[in-house]
């Protein structure tokens, strides 16, 4: 044997591990009316996720296309490797998918306490022990467990309705505009409060209208435009874009 026919140094990258990807997806709810025409998303473990783009682009349409509620017509959804497409929504929880939908995401009956239970009904040995993580990252919680959640504010109950979605320990956690209707120091104690929860390492999808805030913060982004996702890059990339900034950020953002 001789020194030169050692093996070539080929370097294979290591496979990304992608939690989440959305494979040409196309979906719609009226019959013949797509509102995703051919949507391609990824998220790679630990990622921190910007969906941006005009109002009616889609950008809800694809969390709810994650979350089995629109009909996903052709294309596919995957989670950590398997096909999830059209699965219900007590499938995809009991799976790992967290999601805080745009509006209605608290009961307002129920106290915050019940609320949370509500998180992990079907996990119920793990309430004590993930009630104490979500008051660990929403303090503010803590002191009112017993409030009924309809007495809360906008901020407060956006608290609560991520709250909700971590109790079950998702693998991904997918926000319709956190920040929405908030004023702006509650908006950046969102912002704040996403960028925890993706560091405590939860790989997180968020849609928001508040574009240079959501890029700043996040590890990559993608514009949605009419259903399909028009531009992706780092946070950095997008909001350097004079494209992205002409179109997308001129106004949205400024
Ligand atoms: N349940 C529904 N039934 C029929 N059409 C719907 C439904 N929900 C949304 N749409 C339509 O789908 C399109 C995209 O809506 P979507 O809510 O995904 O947009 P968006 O990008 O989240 O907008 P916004 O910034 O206003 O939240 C819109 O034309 C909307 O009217
Ligand atoms: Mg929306």
């Amino acid at each position: 044997m001789s020194d030169t026919a050692a093996a070539p140094a080929t370097s294979v990258a290591p496979p990304v591990e992608n939690v989440v990807e959305l494979r040409d997806v196309h979906a719609g709810y009226l019959p013949g009316v797509n509102i995703l025409n051919g949507a391609n998303l990824t998220a790679a473990k630990g990622e921190l996720i910007g969906i941006i783009g005009p109002n009616g682009a889609g950008k809800s349409t694809m969390l709810k296309a994650i979350f089995g509620q629109v009909n996903v017509r052709s294309g596919a959804v995957i989670l950590n490797g398997q096909d999830i497409t059209g699965l219900r929504a007590n499938k995809l929880v009991a799976q790992g998918v967290g999601f805080v939908p745009q509006t209605n995401n608290v009961f307002p009956s129920l106290s915050i306490a019940e609320n949370l239970q509500m998180g992990a009904y079907q996990r119920p040995k793990v309430v004590a022990e993930r009630i104490d993580f979500v008051t660990s990252v929403f303090p503010d919680l803590a002191k009112r467990l017993q409030q009924r959640a309809g007495s809360l504010s906008g901020g407060e109950r956006q608290m609560v309705a991520m709250g909700r979605a971590l109790m079950m320990d998702p693998h991904v956690l997918l926000l319709d505009e956190p920040s929405a209707g908030l004023s702006p120091s509650r908006q950046d104690e969102a912002f704040l409060r996403v960028s925890e929860i993706n560091k405590a390492g939860v790989t997180t999808i968020m849609v928001e209208q508040n574009a240079r805030r959501c890029l700043q913060i996040c590890d990559r982004g993608y514009v949605l435009d009419q259903g399909r996702d028009a531009y992706t890059g780092t946070g950095r990339e997008l909001l350097n874009d004079p494209k992205v900034i002409g179109l997308y950020l001129g106004t949205l953002g400024a």
